[in-house]
């Protein structure tokens, strides 16, 4: 039983923890490569020194020696490391590579066997390196071999946890076919293999595409580790991906040819006249120093540099997925290679699977890091949104406002706004035109609209990107005219681009206002637009009945016109997180929801066990969850229910639905109300 759990996550990125019988870790975790008998800082000092919580060494290299099989057998591995927190061991995959070993030097079975004899936590299949210079044929060979050996493997892997490697050179459909295999064994984490010497060449397109491309049928209640990958310049892409572990030999390769490891790139000793970094080797010698140390005492100051850069970079991408900032760091550490643009540039295809990972209900900002900016999962399920769920498709008027995206929002249309509301609501749709696309004003506080900033000069594909999403959204309505407040932004080119005739142009927004109805806004219209808007862009369109109920109330916030508070005779329905600008729902509210009949997309069924429990306020847990959409984000409001359909509580999904079905540890949805509490 996979023994993994997801505390936060940001794209397909997670910060999990895995429970071993050595302790638990924290990932995405970097792995140390610790050689038995010459690693020059133990695996203690990689922990107190450095903060490893977790070191890799190499089973092949341990039984092929006597000095280190007899005792490793006595005392286990970790008595032979000296190391009381989790290990992980490799199989001898790459040796045999390397080396070009025979392939019978190393037996499958003998080989796991080892790995359970002697202790370790996690032990790996002998699975077949495919160098990416050999044809398709060798690697669909490598392949089968590898999916046998998983196959006669997994079954014998008793208490150890087992690693079952990806492979499939870079050839993403031989990916697949090895993930869906081997998902369908009992593992508890996959490394995708065999991406060495891509990391070598810089080939970092090709690692994205297998590994996305593994990734998509990986259950993802296992761990993926990208063997070899422990280059700090790509682990912010790597853990964008979806990549947990890591582990890194290239910290002593490396420091052996004199080489500095950077999240920016990599440097020579000889090249520097400063030292590049604030780690204490860097703070404390300077290049002349190190220079005139002997070899030996030289490399292990270089090591030890290279370990903290590699650990400072993991701390930074962890607290960067807390942060929903992932993608920014990712973008920023791609201007250091063209190779990383280009890789960055590969996840374009793969925008779908990316935002279903990705958390819903975000309060962080949306930095324009470049034309990439575009692919967020935020923005694209925006404007998916708008597209799929908008209410609002039929009117007289088509009031059309270019905003620039520089914030806040309300400040720049504040005035806009306030004229239009005094206009009447049945005759008009109010809709900016931004660099995130069109924004319907009824979803103007909704995330990201208000969090996103752009630059003033936007570049092509931004444009591009604007053009599609306002034809699409224009295509999708039926209207009469169309009033366009003719103002200067950047976004002129798309303005002007426009297929349709504009009806009436104005530079001032008064102006623009007077070509329409006056009314005494009709009990509350505009605002039940609002509503109705957010309630079908969270739920979907039957959601947005509930605001045509009768003794509905909403009182909205003054100065900023957000709605702070649903009421109906009274009982509170709903309340509007300002930082998202949506709607959390009471007891009550779901129960609205319910006879609304709300998509099940939005409804957890857990078994009728717990049915006490969760009626009582407490968390439901993904061990106990009976039903779940495959359409479920992690982060929604979504309605608990009993296997019958008994609401008991309302809450906010930790989980996405495939996830909530496969794991068996932690928390799935955080009840916020309940039937009981
Ligand atoms: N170490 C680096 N790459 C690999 C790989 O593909 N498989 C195994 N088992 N170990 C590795
Ligand atoms: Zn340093």
């Amino acid at each position: 039983m996979p023994r993994f759990e997801i505390r936060t996550r940001d794209g397909l990125a997670r910060v999990g923890r895995l429970t071993t019988d050595h302790g638990t870790v924290q990932t995405p975790l970097l792995m140390p490569v610790v050689h038995p008998g010459k690693s020059a800082i133990t695996p203690t000092e990689l922990r107190e020194q450095f903060g490893f919580q977790m070191v890799i060494t190499n089973s092949y290299i341990i039984r092929s020696h006597d000095r280190f099989r007899e005792p490793a057998l006595q005392e286990g591995v970790h008595g032979l490391l000296g190391f009381d927190g989790p290990i992980m061991t490799d199989s001898g995959t790459f040796q045999m590579y390397f080396h070009e070993l025979s392939k019978d030097e190393i037996d499958p079975i003998e080989i796991l066997e080892f790995q359970k004899a002697i202790g370790s936590d996690i032990g790996t299949i002998l699975d077949a390196f495919s160098d990416p210079d050999v044809g398709r044929s060798q690697v669909e060979q490598d392949v089968r071999v590898s999916l046998e050996r998983a196959a006669i493997s997994a079954p014998r892997k008793g208490n150890m946890m087992l690693a079952g490697t990806v492979q499939g050179g870079v050839f993403q459909d031989l990916r697949e076919h090895s993930a869906m295999s081997l998902a369908t064994m009992d593992f508890d984490v996959h490394p995708i293999g065999g991406v060495v010497p891509l990391m070598e060449r810089y080939r970092y397109a090709d690692i994205v595409r297998c590994t996305i491309g593994a990734k998509r049928h990986l259950p993802p209640n296992r761990p993926v580790h990208l063997f070899g990958c422990g280059h700090p310049m790509f682990f912010a892409q790597a853990t964008f991906l979806g990549c947990d572990f890591f582990d890194s030999a290239s910290y002593a390769k490396f420091a052996e040819a004199g080489r500095l490891m950077l999240p920016s790139g990599t440097v020579h000793l000889n090249q520097l006249t400063e030292m590049p970094c604030s780690c204490p080797v860097c703070s404390t010698h300077t290049p002349d120093d190190l220079l005139s140390l002997p070899k030996e005492k030289r490399d292990l100051e270089l090591m030890r540099h290279n370990l903290h850069a590699a650990a400072a970079e993991m701390r930074a991408v962890r607290q960067a997925i807390h942060d929903n900032k992932l993608f920014e760091l990712v973008a920023q550490r791609a201007r250091n290679h063209p190779s990383l643009i280009e890789a960055l540039q590969s996840l374009v295809p793969f925008h779908q699977m990316i935002e279903r990972s990705d958390a819903v209900g975000k309060t962080s900002s949306v930095f324009y890091t470049g034309p990439e900016t575009l692919v967020r999962p935020e923005i694209q399920r925006f404007n998916r949104s708008v597209l799929e769920r908008y209410p609002t498709r039929k009117t007289r008027n088509l009031v059309l406002i270019p905003d620039d995206a520089r914030r806040p929002f309300s400040d720049t249309l504040g005035t806009v706004i306030k004229a239009v509301r005094g206009r009447s609501s049945s005759d008009v749709i109010l809709a900016f035109i931004t660099p995130l696309g069109v924004v319907p004003w009824e979803l103007e506080h909704v995330h990201p609209v208000q969090q996103c900033i752009f630059p003033e000069t936007l570049d092509q594909a931004t444009l591009t990107f604007i053009e599609e999403s306002l034809q699409n959204f224009i295509g999708s309505l039926e209207f009469k005219r169309v009033l366009l407040f003719d103002r200067p932004t950047s976004l002129d080119a798309v303005v002007q681009s426009l297929s349709l005739g504009i009806d009436v142009r104005s530079q001032t927004a008064t102006d623009l206002i007077d070509h329409l109805h006056e009314s005494a806004d009709e009990g509350g219209r505009w605002i039940r637009r609002k509503l109705e808007a957010v309630l079908a862009h969270q739920w979907g369109k039957e959601a947005s009945r509930i605001a045509a109920l009768d003794d509905l109330d909403a009182d909205i916030s003054r100065a900023t016109g957000k709605i702070r508070h649903v009421r109906q005779g009274g009982a509170l329905l709903f309340t509007m997180v300002p930082t998202t600008g949506l709607l959390t729902p009471s007891f009550e509210g779901g129960l609205r929801l319910q006879d609304a009949e709300i998509s099940p997309t939005y409804v957890v069924k857990v078994d009728d066990d717990v049915r006490e429990f969760v009626e009582d306020g407490k968390s439901a847990l993904a061990k106990f969850v009976y039903e779940a959409s495959d359409e479920l984000r992690a982060g929604e409001e979504v309605l608990v229910t009993d296997q019958s359909g008994h609401l008991l509580g309302v809450g906010r999904a930790v989980l996405s639905g495939p996830e909530m079905i496969v794991f068996d540890r932690g928390v799935a949805v955080n009840i916020r109300h309940s039937r009981k509490a």
